[in-house]
This record gives C-alpha cells, sequence and structure tokens, in this order.
C-alpha cells in the first residue's frame, strides 16, 4: 500500500459525497481522515490503515448507503481493485463496522487502530463544527431544530437511536454530551474537552434566547 491508494480513496470519497447536504460531505471525511491520522501517530497505531479506515468510513454507512452495509461492498471493491490483501480488508471492515454511535449498544473498538477512527468521527460531530453538522443533518431529515414539548430520551439502545425522529437540540442530550465520556485515546479526550465546553455555552445561550431571557 502506498500514497496512491490514499489519492485515490480522496478521490473516491470526493465523488460519493459532493451532493451531500446531510453533514457527510466531502469535507467532513477529509477531517476525519486528517484528525484520525494525528491521533494515530500520537498513539502509534498503524497510520496507514488508519488512513484508510477513516477515509472509507462513512462509504457504507447505514444512513448513507443502507443497500451496501451489511456486505460493506463500497470498501470491499476499493480495496480490491487496489490489491488490498483480504486480511487487511478484513481489519479495516472491522473497523468502519465499529465507528457509528448506537447509543447505549456503542462498541467500543478492540483495535488501537479502530479506537483513532472512532475518536477523530466522534470528535467531528463535537463543537463548533459538530453544531453545524447537527443542524444541517435535522434540516435534511425534515427534523424541528426544537420543542420544548417534546423531551430529550437518554440511553437508547441501537434501534432506538437510528429510529428516533426527535429534534435538533434533543440530539445534543441524545448523543453530543455523551461523547467526551467515550473518547478512547488520551489525545482525543483533549481536544474533546474543549468542544464539549464551547457545545454547553451555545446550548445554554440557544435556550436562554428561547425563553426571551438575552
Ligand atoms: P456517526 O458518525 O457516529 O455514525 P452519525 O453519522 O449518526 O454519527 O452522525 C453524523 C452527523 O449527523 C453528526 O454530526 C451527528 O451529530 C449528526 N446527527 C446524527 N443524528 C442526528 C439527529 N437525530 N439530529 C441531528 N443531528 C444528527
Ligand atoms: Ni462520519
Amino acid at each position: 500500500m502506498n500514497e496512491r491508494i490514499i489519492k485515490d480513496a480522496i478521490d473516491y470519497i470526493k465523488q460519493i459525497f459532493q451532493y451531500d447536504y446531510s453533514g457527510h460531505d466531502p469535507f467532513h471525511t477529509l477531517r476525519v481522515y486528517h484528525m484520525a491520522t494525528t491521533i494515530a501517530q500520537q498513539e502509534k497505531a498503524d497510520v496507514m490503515i488508519v488512513q484508510l479506515a477513516a477515509l472509507l468510513h462513512d462509504v457504507d454507512d447505514i444512513k448513507l448507503s443502507p443497500k451496501t452495509h451489511l456486505s460493506k461492498e463500497n470498501t470491499v471493491n476499493f480495496l480490491n481493485k487496489h490489491h488490498v490483501s483480504a486480511q487487511t480488508i478484513k481489519i479495516i471492515c472491522d473497523i468502519i463496522e465499529n465507528v457509528s454511535y448506537s447509543g447505549t449498544d456503542s462498541v467500543i473498538p478492540p483495535s488501537m487502530e479502530g479506537k483513532c477512527v472512532q475518536d477523530a468521527d466522534r470528535l467531528d460531530a463535537m463543537g463548533a463544527i459538530g453544531i453545524a453538522r447537527a443542524f444541517a443533518y435535522g434540516g435534511s431529515h425534515n427534523r424541528a431544530i426544537y420543542d420544548p414539548n417534546i423531551p430529550y430520551k437518554e440511553n437508547m439502545n441501537k434501534t432506538e437511536y437510528q429510529n428516533n425522529t426527535s429534534t435538533t437540540i434533543n440530539h445534543f442530550y441524545e448523543k453530543l454530551f455523551q461523547l467526551h465520556q467515550q473518547m478512547n485515546t488520551k489525545t482525543a479526550k483533549a481536544i474533546s474537552k474543549k468542544r464539549e465546553a464551547f457545545m454547553k455555552t451555545y446550548i445554554s445561550e440557544f435556550l436562554a434566547e428561547w425563553d426571551g431571557i438575552r
């Protein structure tokens, strides 16, 4: 494996996600790729595996590509075309399978490489960018910004989480405020602190404005 496959993977995800407006545009994947690389270098993980898994982590996502989610067809075909060994393809598919947030059924990836990719993906759901992505996702799925009459749900399992159609403000309580406690690596934990604090400030401002206080 070499530089060429990384360049091709970048071209591939740009083509797949160029018309995504649900918070999964190519820049999301590219940020996850760069962040995962930084974390992998700090944590002494296998950088090439981390980079490929990060670049391909959303191409068979259940929400974005439900038909290929189980088979990981897009990932497998791309890697096969580049003559990646069956053993490495399996490692990368396992990382991608475990990456997603699934409420109380979320998986802690067994490998350090999986931990790096999961942390990078979750960091991109936090902070200023995470806030923008949440509202983009909510809008693209016809969700209300906020409705004080709809309470948020705690401790949802994978099925409940995936079928949930709550408001975007509720999503902060249902997922985004859980993420900082669930970071796997020291590097990501440190970065998540500031992003968590920023989201908390944002939500308290939002709710104060909603109530007409400020
Ligand atoms: P993961 O990358 O863990 O699989 P998702 O793909 O579910 O996470 O989420 C991608 C982005 O969309 C994140 O920024 C996330 O916060 C946002 N998102 C997911 N579900 C919702 C929701 N119900 N309301 C608002 N934003 C959401
Ligand atoms: Ni992602």
